[in-house]
C-alpha cells in the first residue's frame, strides 16, 4: 500500500504550467519506435492512480503492453489504426467487480494507527449495501424500489442500483484515471492517443480480460513520430456548454 505524505503548497502548480500542459496535450496517431522506460511507466501509473474516484474504491485496473508480439496481435484488433503501432499500449479497464476486495483493503490498510468508527461503518455496511446489486442483479432491483419510496420524504443517492450502473459507476473514476495517465506521460515527453476504436471481443480474448472488466480504453504511449498529429485543435465555445447560474 502506497502513502503520500505531502504538503498541500508544494502541491501548488502554477496555473500557468498546468494551462500549458494541458492546452499541449494532443491525440498523437504515429510514434517513433523508441520504447518507453519502465521507471517512466511507472510514475505515470502513480500518478494515474491519485485520481479522484468514487468512494476511494478506485474500481480501475490497467495492463501494460510492451511484449512486441502482443503489440502485434493488438494492431488488427485496434482496426489496424496508425496509433496502435505504438511501442507501449496500455489497457485501461473498469472494475465494476473489486468493490468489495476495495471495501477489505481501505479498512485493514487504513493510513492511521485507529480506523475511525464511521470509516469502518462506511466500508463494513454502507459501501457493500450501496455497490451489492446481487445475483442477477436482483437486489439492485428491490433496491431501486425502495430507494424510490424513501426519496419521497427525502433526497437520496439513487444510483448505482442495477449491473448496468455499477458499470457506468467504475467507467467514470477510470476514466479521470485515464486521463492523469496522458497528461503525466504527456509531462515525461511521451505522447499518447487514447483508442476506443478496437474489437471488445477480440481485445478481450487476445489480453485475457476478466469477464467483468470493462476495457474503455487503449492508450498508446510513445514518443511522437512525423506527422504525428493530424488535425488542427478544435473546440466548441464554452458559450454552447457551459450554463451559468
Ligand atoms: C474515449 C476516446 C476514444 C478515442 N478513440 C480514438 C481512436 O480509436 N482512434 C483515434 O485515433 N483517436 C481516438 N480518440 C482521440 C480523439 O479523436 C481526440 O481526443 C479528439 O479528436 C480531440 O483531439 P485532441 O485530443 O488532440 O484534442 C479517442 C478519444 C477518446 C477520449
Amino acid at each position: 500500500m502506497t502513502s503520500f505524505p505531502r504538503d498541500p503548497d508544494e502541491a501548488m502548480a502554477s496555473p500557468a504550467a498546468l494551462r500549458a500542459l494541458i492546452e499541449s496535450r494532443r491525440a498523437v496517431r504515429r510514434f517513433t519506435a523508441e520504447p518507453v522506460p519502465e521507471a517512466v511507466i511507472r510514475d505515470c501509473l502513480e500518478l494515474a492512480v491519485l485520481a479522484p474516484n468514487s468512494c476511494n474504491l478506485q474500481p480501475w485496473s490497467f495492463q501494460v503492453i510492451r511484449e512486441p508480439a502482443l503489440l502485434a496481435q493488438l494492431h488488427p484488433v485496434c482496426m489496424s489504426q496508425h496509433a496502435a503501432r505504438a511501442p507501449l499500449i496500455i489497457a485501461v479497464l473498469a472494475r465494476p467487480d473489486t468493490w468489495r476486495q476495495a471495501c477489505r483493503q481501505i479498512v485493514e490498510h487504513w493510513p492511521e494507527a485507529e480506523v475511525p468508527a464511521r470509516i469502518r461503518h462506511f466500508y463494513g455496511k454502507t459501501a457493500p449495501f450501496q455497490y451489492n446489486q446481487g445475483p442477477l442483479g436482483l437486489l439492485g432491483l428491490f433496491k431501486r424500489q425502495l430507494v424510490r419510496l424513501l426519496a419521497l420524504r427525502k433526497p437520496l443517492m439513487r444510483r448505482p442500483n442495477s449491473r448496468a450502473e455499477m458499470r457506468l459507476w467504475a467507467t467514470k473514476s477510470t476514466a479521470l484515471a485515464a486521463q492523469n495517465l496522458m497528461l503525466a506521460f504527456h509531462s515525461h515527453g511521451y505522447a499518447t492517443c487514447p483508442m476506443e476504436g478496437f474489437d471488445e471481443v477480440r481485445l478481450r480474448r487476445v489480453l485475457e480480460i476478466p469477464r467483468q472488466a470493462i476495457p474503455i480504453m487503449l492508450l498508446a504511449v510513445g514518443r511522437q513520430g512525423e506527422r504525428g498529429v493530424y488535425n488542427p485543435r478544435l473546440r466548441f465555445a464554452l458559450e454552447q456548454q457551459v450554463t451559468w447560474r
